[in-house]
């Protein structure tokens, strides 16, 4: 399961300005800093595809890469970037909403989770925000590289997933699709090129 190509397209700042083509569009988005932009890069094997950055707050625009020359990967800005300034916060969640209601193409929402973390509430808050809108979405939980190998249960990756399942059991009835990924590790890749797949292929048999 491997990408052939991946090529940058365009950045906007605004959702009426993105590419008008009619091509099935998968979308990344999450908390400023926990691994988009690497994702994505892994995904593509190409390092230098989307640019990453230890500083929160790199990605600012509606970035538009075009997949296998027939679908659209988005890297977006991430949301709760805590030192932007009141303005920038308010001008990224007015990119961020528009883009997902506006966006016709758009399949599926990757809402990524770094798995170190409880469940935030700055996550469940926008997933929420996305059922009210109907729009489809899986989680993906990045830096699974990050937790430590101690052998304490309550550290381990199984452990974290079935914590943040509860949480979201909570607010639904049932639960999303999960990946588990390591953009440094290079894990998670095949899971997630071949949901895309399948969804690409459902859509072009209707
Ligand atoms: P913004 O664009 O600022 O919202 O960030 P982003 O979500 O695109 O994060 P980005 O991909 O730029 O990565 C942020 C930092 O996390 C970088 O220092 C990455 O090297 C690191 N990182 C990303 N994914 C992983 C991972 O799977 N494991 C580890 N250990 N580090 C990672
Ligand atoms: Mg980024």
């Amino acid at each position: 399961m491997n990408i052939k190509t991946a090529k940058f397209v365009v950045s906007n700042q605004n959702v009426n300005d993105c590419p008008k083509e009619n091509i099935p569009e998968y979308a990344f988005i999450g908390r400023s800093n926990v691994g988009k932009s690497s994702l994505i890069n892994m995904l593509a094997n190409n390092k230098k595809l989307a640019k990453t950055s230890s500083k929160p707050g790199k990605t600012r625009l509606i970035n538009h890469f075009k997949i296998d020359s027939f679908w659209h990967l988005v890297d977006l800005p991430g949301y709760g970037y805590a030192k932007a300034s009141k303005t920038e916060k308010k001008e990224f969640q007015k990119l961020i909403t528009d883009y997902f209601i506006y966006r016709k193409q758009l399949i599926n929402a990757f809402i990524l989770v770094d798995i170190r973390h409880e469940a935030q509430k700055i996550d469940i808050e926008f997933m929420r925000w996305l059922t009210t809108n109907d729009i489809a979405f899986s989680i993906i939980f990045t830096k699974i590289d990050k937790l430590k190998q101690n052998g304490n249960p309550n550290e381990g990756v199984e452990f974290k997933i079935e914590e943040y399942k509860k949480v979201l059991l909570e607010n639904w009835e049932f639960l999303p699709k999960i990946f588990l990924t390591s953009s440094v590790k290079h894990i998670g890749k095949e899971n997630i090129i071949g949901y895309i797949n399948s969804l690409n292929q459902s859509i072009s048999q209707k």
